[in-house]
């Protein structure tokens, strides 16, 4: 492999200022050999068609099965029996596995039985803001980001209030893997074991739920052969917990993209219709999923005057390609009613996000009631102060703490 470089998305000064380091890395070039914090060496892809060529390219494969004996001795993913009980879902297969999976869950997700869940999110999100309204100061993470996302998927896909309940908040933190060489490895097996442990309950007992939703039609694949054991529950784990922390990071970062800009307060105050292309711009100008997920050809490729050994892992760099410039005119810039904009915040062909229009909507609904009702809102502390998690490929707030007038 090529001289690599220590894995440019990392690190505070790039966190507040990225859109230097994704200028510098497009103009050398559209592929980058790069080292992970894990120690993994990988191929970078930068720039918006290289993006797409990548995520569109019929010879490459997501199934881990195909990645390398060095890419599986250094990466971050679950350890056995874990690996195989919880990443058998869509995002780790091919077709035709990966076309049966996706048809199974598309048409919970379709846009206009989503759209119907618009008052459903904006009681959820009305009751969040209620709680805080009288203080005058809050943390929006903690108190709105990450406590919405459970509770409107629970209505979406059809979880029962007493398994929603037992869901514990921080076995969210099972898609962002401990390495084989951590010191939190033990931990964190701990943490699967009981999230397995929980999904085993949710699928003996879908009755609790609603008997219609999307838990209990995949249930009623299982028993109809369709669908593995180790498949149902990885689906469920996609589900349930990979569907909610990308919610939360980027309503966090959509939330921090509108306060840097209270000149905009009253645009989103002026919406009573549906805010599409702006939400759209606040998914471009800062992304949830800062990178793909790992990617492998089979035999080794020619990309981009590399030679790619068959098995290492490649990754698009999405919120790169969202700056890209030859695509975006000045891409740093917030601009709501900005079209066309044919962002890559959701991934590209195949494995594109099949929730989008959920996860839109959910930021429609929070932006726009969170300037409605905490009159005033402002950063309670320096931009500058503000820590973001040291997660590899998701980017977000670890807090957003603010300051308004209290009702
Ligand atoms: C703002 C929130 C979200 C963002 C930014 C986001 C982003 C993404 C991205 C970038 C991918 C493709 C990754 C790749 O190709 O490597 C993806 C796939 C996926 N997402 Fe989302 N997502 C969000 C919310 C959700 C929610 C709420 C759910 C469901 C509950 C969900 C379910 C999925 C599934 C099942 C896939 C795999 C699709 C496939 O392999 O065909 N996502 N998402």
């Amino acid at each position: 492999m090529n001289q690599q470089i220590p894995y440019p998305f990392c690190g505070p000064e790039f966190r507040r200022h990225p859109d230097p380091v994704y200028q510098q890395l497009m103009s050398e070039g559209p592929i980058h050999p790069v080292q992970f914090p894990s120690g993994v060496c990988g191929w970078l892809i930068t720039g918006y068609d290289a993006a797409i060529q990548v995520l569109t390219d019929p010879r490459i494969g997501k199934n881990h099965a195909l990645g390398n004996a060095q890419w599986r001795a250094r990466a971050s993913i679950m350890p056995e029996p874990h690996h195989t009980r919880l990443q058998a879902h869509m995002l780790h297969q091919d077709p035709p596995r990966h076309t049966l999976m996706r048809s199974l869950v598309s048409s919970a997700f379709a846009p206009a039985r989503i759209a119907q869940f618009r008052p459903r999110i904006e009681q959820i999100v009305n009751c969040l803001i209620d709680e805080i309204h009288a203080h005058g100061q809050a943390d929006l993470m903690t108190s709105l980001a990450s406590r919405l996302p459970l509770q409107v998927l629970s209505a979406v896909i059809g979880l029962s209030d007493a398994h929603r309940i037992r869901f514990q908040p921080r076995w969210c933190k099972a898609v962002q893997p401990v390495g084989p060489r951590d010191p939190g490895r033990r931990a964190y097996v701990q943490l699967l074991t009981e999230l397995q442990t929980f999904i085993d309950r949710v699928i003996a007992e879908p009755a609790q739920g609603d008997s219609s939703g999307l838990i209990a039609q995949l249930v009623d694949a299982h028993h109809a052969g369709v669908l593995s054991y180790d498949e149902l529950a990885s689906m469920l784990f996609q589900l349930l917990v990979a569907g909610q922390e990308p919610v939360t990071h980027q309503i966090g970062n959509s939330l921090l993209a509108v306060l840097r800009h209270p000149d905009l307060t009253p645009f989103w105050h002026g919406c009573t219709a549906s805010v599409d292309t702006a939400v759209n711009e606040l998914l471009r100008l800062d992304g949830a999923f800062e990178i793909s997920t790992w990617r492998f050809y089979p035999v080794p490729t020619e990309l981009f005057g590399a030679t790619i050994p068959a098995g290492d892992p490649v990754i698009v760099a999405l919120n790169a390609a969202n700056h890209d410039r030859s695509r975006f005119e000045c891409p740093h810039q917030l601009h709501t009613d900005r079209s066309p904009n044919s962002h890559l915040s959701f991934g590209y062909g195949r494995h594109f996000c099949p929730a989008a229009s959920l996860a839109k909507l959910e930021i429609d609904v929070t932006v726009r009631l969170v300037l409605e009702k905490l009159r005033d809102l402002r950063l309670a502390c320096p931009i500058d102060q503000l820590q973001w998690i040291p997660a590899v490929l998701a980017r977000g707030l670890v807090s957003l703490p603010v300051n308004f007038t209290a009702a």
